[in-house]
Order: structure tokens, then C-alpha cells, then sequence
């Protein structure tokens, strides 16, 4: 991703600068000075293409002797109804020509006298977070890196006065968290595997995060019978890691809890060898609440938030759960195993009646890759959500809005419980074959919720994109760490501000 920078003040004497123009064609005052400095080269250009639309962008190479060698002209478009994803979007597609063009630094211009449905301060904001998303590569294993000669690399935003200190540290943070979960996600399983990604968490440590690994020996004192069960087919054992952020001493935390499954071959009920290597990216529920932790203590977000992930591996062996076997959850609930590869369930079990019994927190949202069945019903367009309670829905769906990280509202209920009824134990953990099979998976985990308002997202269809999108070049996508980000700052900031 790219680096952001500030200079308050004067527009920098040289290199290449990007100015924002609308439709019809109106030149903001960075635009229109420059137009002025070069001797209208500015408006003869726009005159010759026509209005620029949103997003279309003219390259000008300025004679020598001006203080700027490069203008990029950046379409608004109409003035109307922009939202913050548009900005982003903007960002997005400035940063690819950007990249296209061969410019490694460039200058947002400020955007004052232009129309950006945002004053000029934040919408610089959005467009840099927007670049900077859709820039992101794994580069760690090609060398020579693919894009070393051209890619863009740093963006600097002109704003007429200097912000509060806080404006870069933020842009940073949903950056910094966004490729923190892209990362994980993206690492094959033979390098992020249960222990491996406990370790990793402690890099949180340096943002002011508490995080303390729980051992698979300390998995069985607790009687985490669910998660050892998956785990007992592996080499690697499992592990919980679970993260505080305390921005905020005074009030009971927000839970995110995160499914981790670093590799799910789906056990003895083994999946079949096409697509298996996408399973490496079964730990995107516990990648996004790794990656909106670092973003909310980058902040300094003033709320009390923890995380906990289960990390652990589904293995075939000679160990492994069986299917028809009866395991015992820490929730002491009975569970018959009829399919190992609906193992994800059996984590979030042990992991929400932890969340519930020992963080106490005042609402509980968990992100897990959990079903095929919900990519069947909504694609990858957006996650499913199921909730207990209709303000923590309501929230989430509208940070969905926001973020863009769309959600899809979809149905729990007593009807649909009835499809985990088993003979032999109290619960089973499969439904009723294709029928329902996203909320067959959303019922179990909340047979384990207890009354703590809670909210399950089935993130398997967002995880991971096979194509680019307007934010994220096509592999991981990141998907939960914005859309967190902005729910906790609705369910907690938003609300003291108005208080
Ligand atoms: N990790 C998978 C779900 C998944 C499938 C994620 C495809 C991403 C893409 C999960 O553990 C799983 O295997 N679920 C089973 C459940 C079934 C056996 C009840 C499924 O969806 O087939
Ligand atoms: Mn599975
Ligand atoms: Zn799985």
C-alpha cells in the first residue's frame, strides 16, 4: 500500500500533481491557479476532451520552466450525492492511472471550490484511503517484486491548513488493518498455521493492544472439547489468542470473535482436491478481527473492544474426529459430529461460550468463512448476518452502507433450530442437507449465545475475490476490518458524542 503524506500550506513547486475537476466543467482553486501559472493549458485541455466524467482522468506534461512537469485532471462528476465509498472509489481509480501513468510520488492539489458531497479535508481523506486500499500487493514471495519499477508509491495530500493530528494516524489505521488482514489471509497454510498466527498477533502488542495466547494445553483445562475436536487430526494443535483494546475504561466491551481455521481439508469428510488450496483463507473471520483491532487501537478509538480468535487446523489422520463421534463443548452441551467438514461451527461454540462467561461483553459479533450455502444465496456481493437483536443489526447494516462492505439480513429462528435436532446427542452439527444450510450454521453458534445481543456474519463468499474490485486488486479482500471499525465507532463513539 501506498504511503500517505501531508503538507499544509502552498501546493509543493514540483513534480506531478493531480487537480479535481467537475462537471460541467468548473475547475477548483488549485486548478484554476495552476490553469493560470501555465498559461490556460489547463481549460484548453478540458476544452478539447469535453466534460470529465467521474473517475476519467487527462495526463498534461507541461512545458519546461513551470514549476509542475505533470497535471493530471481528476473527473468528479456532477456535484450531486457523493458518498464517502464514491470518494474512496475516486482514490481507487486515480491511484490505478496513477500506476498506469508511471508516476511513483504525485500531489493531491486541495480540493476546495469543488463539490465532493464532504468538505475538502475529509473527502482528501477518502481519496487517499481509496488509493491506498486499492494498492495493496503481496509481494512477499517474487522477486524480483513484479511491479518494483512502476509502481505508485506515495501520495501527498495538499490541504490549505494543517488538521488535527489525528487525520493521518487514521487514514493509516483502516489502511494498516485493511493489509493486516489481507496478509493473513493471503499466507499459505504451511507458514500461518495455529501457532504461527498466535505469534503474529503479538505484533499488536506495540499499538497499546493486551494479547494473551491460550496454549492447547490450556485449551483442555478450560474444557474446550469443540475446538480441540477439530484441532485432533493435526500436527499443529490449536490455539484461542484473545486481544483487548481499552480506549475506553468504563464500559463493558464489545466482543469480535473470529473464526481461524488455517487450513480446512474439511477432515475425514474430506473435500474434494479441486479449489482445496482456497481453504488456506478459512481464517478471513479471525483475519478481519485481527485487522479491525489494529485499526481501532491505531486510532486510538475511544471504546473498550476485545477479540478472540480460535486458530486451528482440519486435518484427515489417523486422529481425527470421525463423523458420527459425540464430542463435549466447554458449554458442556453434547454435540454429534455428523460431517468434520462443518467444523467452523465447532469453534465458534467453544469460542462464544468463553466470549459470553469470561469477557462479559455488552454485544457480541462474530465473522466467520462458515458456509457454502450462503454464497448459493447472496454471492460474493455480500456477507449474510443474523442477528438476535435488531439495533445490533441495524448498525451493521448501515456501517455495511457506509463502508461498502455489504451485509445481507437473513432469518435465525425456532423453525430453523429444529434442523440441528440429533438422536443421540442435544445438538448435531449439520441441517437438513441443502435446505437453509447458512442459517443451519447460524443456529448452532447461537445455541451457545446465551441472551448477550449477538450478530453472526457468514463472510465465505467476501473472503476472497476472484476478481479485481473497485478496492482490492482480485485475492483477499479485507472484508469485516472497515465494516467493524465503523460499527464500533457507531455502537460506542457516535453515541457519546451525542450524549
Ligand atoms: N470453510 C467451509 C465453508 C466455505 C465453503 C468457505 C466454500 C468458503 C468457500 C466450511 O467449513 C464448510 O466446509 N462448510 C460446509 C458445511 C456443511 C458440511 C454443513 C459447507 O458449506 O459445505
Ligand atoms: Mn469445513
Ligand atoms: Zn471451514
Amino acid at each position: 500500500m501506498i504511503e500517505v503524506n501531508l503538507v499544509a500550506g502552498a501546493l509543493p513547486e514540483r513534480g506531478t500533481v493531480v487537480v479535481g475537476v467537475a462537471v460541467p466543467t468548473r475547475l477548483g482553486r488549485a486548478a484554476t491557479s495552476l490553469d493560470q501559472t501555465s498559461g490556460g493549458r489547463l481549460s484548453k485541455a478540458l476544452a478539447a476532451a469535453g466534460p470529465l466524467k467521474h473517475g476519467k482522468v487527462i495526463d498534461l506534461l507541461l512545458p519546461e520552466g513551470l514549476p509542475h512537469e505533470r497535471v493530471l485532471l481528476l473527473g468528479i462528476g456532477k456535484p450531486e450525492g457523493l458518498k464517502r465509498l464514491d470518494r474512496e472509489e475516486l482514490g481507487a481509480g486515480l491511484a490505478k492511472q496513477l500506476q498506469a501513468f508511471r508516476v511513483k510520488e504525485a500531489v493531491l492539489a486541495e480540493l476546495g471550490g469543488l463539490e465532493l458531497g464532504a468538505d475538502p479535508v475529509t473527502a482528501a481523506a477518502d481519496i487517499a484511503r481509496g488509493a491506498g486500499l486499492a494498492t495493496y500487493a503481496f509481494r512477499k514471495y517474487q522477486r524480483p517484486e513484479p511491479d518494483e519499477e512502476t509502481r505508485f508509491e506515495q501520495l501527498t495530500l495538499q490541504l490549505e491548513e494543517a488538521p488535527d493530528d489525528r487525520y493521518l494516524a487514521a487514514i493509516e489505521a483502516t489502511l494498516g488493518g485493511v493489509a493486516r488482514a489481507r496478509d493473513l489471509v493471503t499466507e499459505p497454510a504451511n507458514v500461518l498455521y495455529p501457532e504461527s498466527f498466535a505469534k503474529r498477533c503479538l505484533e499488536l502488542e506495540k499499538l497499546g493492544i493486551e494479547v494473551r495466547i491460550m496454549s492447547p494445553a490450556e485449551l483442555e483445562r478450560l474444557g474446550m472439547g469443540a475446538i480441540l475436536a477439530v484441532g485432533q487430526g493435526s500436527v499443529r494443535p490449536p490455539y484461542v489468542v484473545v486481544m483487548r483494546w481499552q480506549g475506553n475504561a468504563d464500559e463493558k466491551p464489545v466482543a469480535l470473535v473470529g473464526k481461524g481455521v488455517c487450513f480446512d481439508t474439511g477432515g475425514i469428510s474430506l473435500k474434494p482436491a479441486a479449489g482445496m488450496e482456497e481453504m488456506k483463507w478459512d481464517m478471513g473471520g479471525a483475519a478481519a478481527v485481527v485487522g479491525a483491532m489494529h485499526s481501532l487501537a491505531a486510532r486510538k478509538a475511544e471504546a473498550h473492544v476485545v477479540g478472540i480468535i480460535g486458530l486451528v487446523e482440519n486435518m484427515p489422520s489417523g486422529n481425527a474426529i470421525r463423523p458420527g463421534d459425540v464430542i463435549t463443548s466447554m458449554a458442556g452441551k453434547s454435540i454429534e459430529v455428523i460431517n468434520t467438514d462443518a467444523e467452523g461451527r465447532l469453534v465458534l461454540a467453544d469460542l462464544v461460550h468463553y466470549t459470553k462467561e469470561e469477557l462479559k461483553p455488552r454485544a457480541m459479533i462474530d465473522l466467520a468463512t462458515l458456509t457454502g450455502a450462503v454464497i448459493v444465496a447472496l454471492g460474493h456481493e455480500n456477507g449474510g448476518l443474523f442477528a438476535t437483536d435488531d439495533d445490533l443489526a441495524t448498525t451493521l447494516l448501515a456501517a455495511a452502507e457506509e463502508t461498502g462492505e455489504g451485509l445481507w439480513r437473513l432469518p435465525l429462528g425456532k423453525p430453523y433450530s429444529k434442523h440441528i435436532k440429533s438422536q443421540i446427542a442435544d445438538i448435531k452439527n449439520v441441517g437438513r442437507g441443502r435446505e437453509a444450510g447458512a442459517s443451519a450454521g447460524a443456529v448452532f453458534i447461537q445455541e451457545f449465545v446465551g441472551d448477550i445481543p449477538w450478530a453472526h456474519l457468514d463472510i465465505a463468499g467476501v473472503t476472497w475475490s476472484s476478481r479485481d474490485l473497485p478496492l482490492a486488486p482480485k485475492g483477499a479482500t479485507g472484508f469485516g476490518v472497515r465494516l467493524l471499525d465503523e460499527t464500533v465507532r457507531r455502537m460506542t463513539e457516535a453515541k457519546k458524542a451525542e450524549a
